[in-house]
């Protein structure tokens, strides 16, 4: 069963008003765990021009063990009273779903961390290919969701299997790209992937996917002149 495809749409190569991949959330995963460096962080993206942040903690139960998203809301209810006000920065909590065995049996859970109207962000490891991937992301669609692919061209094994995107595409899923994956820090291999879905207007979401001030100065740092050549 297909959907028709999306309208292309390009995504902005500097930093955008909306973020909505990060891991800015303090003490809850492998990204920020001060609260202090988040709120530090957060005013940078802030000066920046950012006016809204998708909090999207990763949600790996084999990683994260014991992580639920009750927790996730508790803490983000704490933290995001911290933001200061006159920041203006509009706020929402999300999660970053870890494909794992099974995680399309969530498709349908109340529970599911999702953002607007029904988003899910959704990975794969870096390393190897999940299995149900599709049949999760086909789940999500079927339970009405709209899935978000993660970082696609750091996956960096499906630079051999390019065409399997477009069925993704036609199911109805949207991608979002890392900024650093611009620098070609990830490879040639990362470039390939990058192009091939920028070139057919799959990219809908670039984002920052922050785990630490450092990785901020270096996504500011981004020469968007310098950077386009690379596709
Ligand atoms: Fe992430």
């Amino acid at each position: 069963m297909f959907w028709f495809r999306k309208k292309p749409v390009m995504v902005p190569l500097t930093m955008g008003a909306k973020d909505i991949h990060n891991h800015l959330l303090p003490g809850v995963d492998d990204g920020f765990k001060r609260a202090e460096d988040s709120l530090q962080a957060i005013g940078k993206m802030v000066e920046n021009g950012v006016k809204e942040i998708v909090f999207t903690p990763h949600m790996n139960p084999e990683l994260f063990v014991g992580q639920t998203e009750a927790h996730l809301r508790e803490v983000y209810a704490d933290f995001s009273s911290r933001i200061p006000a006159e920041w203006g920065l509009k706020t929402s909590l999300a999660a970053e779903y870890m494909c794992i065995k099974d995680f399309e049996h969530r498709a349908s859970d109340p529970e599911l961390l999702t953002f607007e109207d029904d988003s899910v962000l959704v990975e794969m490891s870096y390393y190897y290919r999940s299995p149900n991937f599709e049949t999760a992301l086909f789940e999500l669609v079927m339970a009405g969701k709209k899935p978000i692919v993660a970082h696609p061209e750091r996956y960096l094994y499906m630079a051999e299997c390019l065409s399997d995107f477009d069925r993704m595409a036609e199911m109805g899923c949207r991608f979002q790209m890392n900024y650093m994956s611009l620098t070609g820090a990830y490879g040639p291999e990362s470039l390939k992937i990058l192009r091939y879905l920028k070139d057919r207007g799959y990219y809908h979401f670039a984002a920052t996917d922050l785990h630490t001030n450092h990785q901020l100065d270096k996504i500011l740092a981004i020469n968007v002149e310098k950077d386009k050549p690379l596709f």
